[in-house]
């Protein structure tokens, strides 16, 4: 190109390709499916690999996505793969991240990060030391209408943030005959506040990482077939800021509500995901508004998805097509995973142990404040 090239053939270079990320995926059930299909048909990422312990998972997975299926964690480990998406059982996260980082690779885990205080740091410890990126599956931080509340928030638009709430209450229903299965057993889900941090994460990522302090306390679990589910929580935290966030799951909520709430000096920011809604006040009125996603069709999916009745998915047969608002919410994941390794940095990176540290301080304190008698005991 000569410094005489018109400004206008300038802008018609085609624009650099950015390489290729490889990667595997560990993990075919539900949710790594879901990942794995929206990865491969990213046109920046190659699914090379599909692992899983059950190999028919693996290869009925692997197949959709003309990848290799394999059934061992050390040939993924061994692979030249430069990505890693993590979506095994959340018990299995710490052993299967740190795996991946110590043989170099970056890696995409699904929430929660961990269900140990301890495995936390470990992976954010080696995150560090091997210089590889961890991304938390903290899909909500990527919605479009999400990310702009976020903007504002960092940027000083609401001026002085003073309090979030998040808030997931509905009514969990559990497929029958469930069995021994891993999302019904808190040894190995980290119970239902780890399991289901989506909105406790959006507090503490917009209040600025990990409370100091955190109030908690639990109702006992409900009975459900023959399992035990957590039913309500209610969490009280403060933020090194003085900012203070409040939290509130249940999974017996038949008056269901599905919210996220900022507040600054100047204004506040509401998202209601079953309207798939974002709303910006002042002064109680109502000063602008926008969608979660910016495609109306994606929106009404979300509003559809959130009046039906909440299940627990089993597994995923490669038949049941997930809700267009989900595939399109993990869509604009991928987006943020491939400017991750592009840039360095992103959202997805940023407090990845802090809400499940909050979690396990809620748990802890609300053993303190009850005794063991009111919640189940598993967290230690
Ligand atoms: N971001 C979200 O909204 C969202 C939604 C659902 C699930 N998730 C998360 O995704 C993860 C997976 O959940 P899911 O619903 O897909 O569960 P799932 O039970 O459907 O799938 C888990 C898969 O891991 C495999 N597996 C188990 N042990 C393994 C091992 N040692 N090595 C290799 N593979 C092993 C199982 O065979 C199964 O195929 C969990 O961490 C869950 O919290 C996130």
């Amino acid at each position: 190109m000569t410094s005489t090239t018109p400004y206008s053939q300038l802008q018609e270079d085609p624009p650099m390709p950015v390489p290729q990320i490889r990667a595997a995926a560990l993990g075919a059930g539900f949710f790594g499916s879901i990942l794995a299909h929206e990865a491969a048909r990213h046109p920046d990422i190659q699914v090379e690999l599909v692992a899983d312990r059950d190999l028919s998972s693996a290869t009925s997975l692997a197949a959709r996505l003309d990848a290799q299926a394999v059934d061992d964690l050390a040939q993924v480990t061994s692979s030249d793969v430069d990505l890693v998406f993590v979506a095994t059982p959340n018990h299995l996260h710490a052993a299967h991240v740190l795996a991946a980082l110590e043989a170099g690779k970056h890696v995409f885990v699904e929430k929660p990060l961990t269900i140990t205080a301890d495995d936390a740091m470990a992976l954010t410890t080696a995150a560090a030391r091997t210089g590889r990126l961890l991304m938390v599956g903290h899909v909500l931080r990527t919605l479009p209408g999400v990310l702009r509340m976020h903007r504002m928030a960092t940027s000083g638009e609401l001026g002085e943030l003073l309090e979030a709430t998040g808030t997931r209450t509905r009514v969990v229903h559990v497929p029958d005959g469930a069995g021994d299965w891993w999302k019904l057993d808190p040894s190995r889900s980290g119970g239902e506040l780890l399991h289901e941090l989506h909105e406790l994460d959006l507090v503490c990522w917009f209040l600025g990482g990990r409370p100091e302090r955190v109030v908690s306390l639990s109702g006992a679990p409900v009975r459900v077939a023959e399992h035990q589910l957590d039913t309500v929580t209610r969490t009280t935290m403060l933020f090194p800021n003085r900012a203070v966030g409040f939290h509130d799951l249940s999974t017996s909520a038949h008056a269901s509500a599905w919210s996220f709430r900022v507040t600054g000096t100047e204004a506040a920011l509401e998202v209601d995901f079953k309207t798939a809604t974002v709303r910006h006040v002042v002064d109680g009125h109502e000063v602008d508004a926008w969608g979660v996603f910016d495609d109306p069709t994606a929106n009404e999916s979300l509003r559809e998805s959130a009046r039906s009745k909440q299940a627990y998915h089993r597994h995923n047969d490669g038949a049941s097509v997930p809700p267009s608002w989900m595939t399109r919410a993990v869509r604009h994941e991928m987006d943020q995973v491939v400017h991750t390794l592009t840039t360095g940095d992103g959202v997805l990176t940023q407090f990845p142990d802090s809400a499940v540290l909050a979690a396990l301080d809620a748990f802890a304190a609300g053993r303190v404040a009850l005794g063991d008698a009111a919640r189940s005991t598993v967290h230690a």
